[in-house]
């Protein structure tokens, strides 16, 4: 008997719950959650450059759902769709009642956060800690699940400070498969709950992609998506591939956080890899609509720093980047009226731009 049945035939002396229909294929590329970062002017730039690509919102705690500034915390633009609310927390009323105000606005998934190790969520007890609970956690997701008729899904890592045997990780799995959650991102990282800071959390526990591949085999219609140090295509069709090991891949999808953010042309080719299809020709061509939603976000009110910090990668690698990334972190111009200021300065030689200062531009 596989893993995945021995937890089904457990989960059926317990309580059914229904599966929410998926489409595994909406999983084989996504944008990871990432705090201060995928805001929502973040995620409108990520979805110029991918039109299909499954996009998570930061870590939004049930506290700040529950009783802060919905609007705030949870407005998005309809061209962010297929978008994911992330939630924090671990008190199953809590959950679930951040999960159907988060399905009353729009949003097509509810993502727990299984993975932070930060010493704040810590105290809050959730995020990775809770994969020593997964009783509590199972708990949650059944009263999300009952509280929403859109994906709950689960994001977490391989361990949590010395444990870190496989059985850690499947037993967690399993007990949430068991209550129906058929969709798991795994960061492939254990996660150092003492003594690391959550930068260190994501570089120094070593990646071990092995143990999501195993996870994908013994659960093997549930979708299983890779994080961690994911940075190329090749990277991405390996690990999208069947293997040398068996016909089964060692995930159906992958996240990119980081790489995501600094070099966000690379979802492009990865979405080109993967054969989705409208995507951008160029990372020029993408300018104008990013100028309409600078402009129409500046009316309501929004600061230019707050849209243009997000942008600063679009040109990574390129000629003009540097003066690019400096100049549009500023915020003082749009991205389409940069990007014409400074044009001379695209597709020059390094020792060309490096003449050259930006020049005095336009107010
Ligand atoms: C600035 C930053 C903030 C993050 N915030 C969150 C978060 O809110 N929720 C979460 O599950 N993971 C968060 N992460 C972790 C990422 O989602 C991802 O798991 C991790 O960066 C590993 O993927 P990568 O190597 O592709 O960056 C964050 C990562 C970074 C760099």
């Amino acid at each position: 008997m596989r893993w995945h049945e021995v937890w089904v035939s457990i989960s059926t002396c317990c309580s059914a719950h229904s599966v929410v229909a998926l489409n595994p294929s909406n999983y084989r590329l996504t944008v990871a959650p990432m705090m201060d970062w995928t805001d929502r002017h973040c995620r409108f730039f990520h979805r110029l450059i991918v039109p299909s690509a499954l996009l998570y919102t930061e870590m939004i705690t049930t506290g700040a759902i529950l009783h802060g500034d919905l609007h705030r915390l949870l407005d998005f633009d309809q061209a962010e769709h297929p978008v994911a609310l992330q939630i924090g927390g671990s008190e199953p009323a809590d959950l679930a009642q951040a999960a159907r105000i988060g399905a009353s606005w729009g949003y097509d998934e509810i993502n727990l956060n299984c993975g932070c190790p930060s010493e704040r969520v810590q105290k809050g007890a959730f995020g990775a800690c809770l994969m020593r609970e997964p009783d509590l956690v199972a708990d949650g997701v059944k009263a999300m699940q009952d509280a929403v008729t859109i994906p709950v899904t689960v994001k977490h890592r391989i361990g949590v400070d010395d444990q870190d045997d496989y059985g850690f990780v499947r037993d967690f799995v399993g007990k949430l498969y068991s209550v129906g959650c058929r969709v798991f991102i795994v960061h492939a990282r254990s996660a150092i709950l003492k003594g690391l800071s959550p930068k260190e959390n994501r570089e120094i526990p070593p990646l071990r992609m092995s143990v999501v591949r195993q996870l994908k085999r013994d659960f093997p219609d549930a979708v299983i998506v890779a994080n961690g140090g994911i940075h190329t295509v090749d990277e991405s069709l390996e690990l999208l591939s069947p293997s040398k090991e068996g016909p089964l891949p060692a995930a159906d999808g992958v996240m990119l956080g980081r790489a995501a953010y600094h070099d966000p042309w690379v979802l492009r080719e990865i979405a080109g890899a993967l054969g989705h299809t409208n995507l951008p020709s160029t990372r020029e061509s993408i300018l104008p609509a990013l100028q309409d939603y600078f402009e129409s976000q500046l009316a309501q009110g929004v600061s230019a720093k707050h849209m243009t910090r997000h942008w600063h990668g679009l040109f990574h690698g390129q000629p003009g980047a540097r003066l690019w990334r400096r100049e549009i972190c500023e915020g003082k111009m749009g991205p389409l009226a940069l990007f014409e200021a400074l044009s001379a300065g695209f597709g020059q030689s390094p020792a060309q731009r490096s003449e050259q200062s930006p020049g005095p531009l336009p107010a």
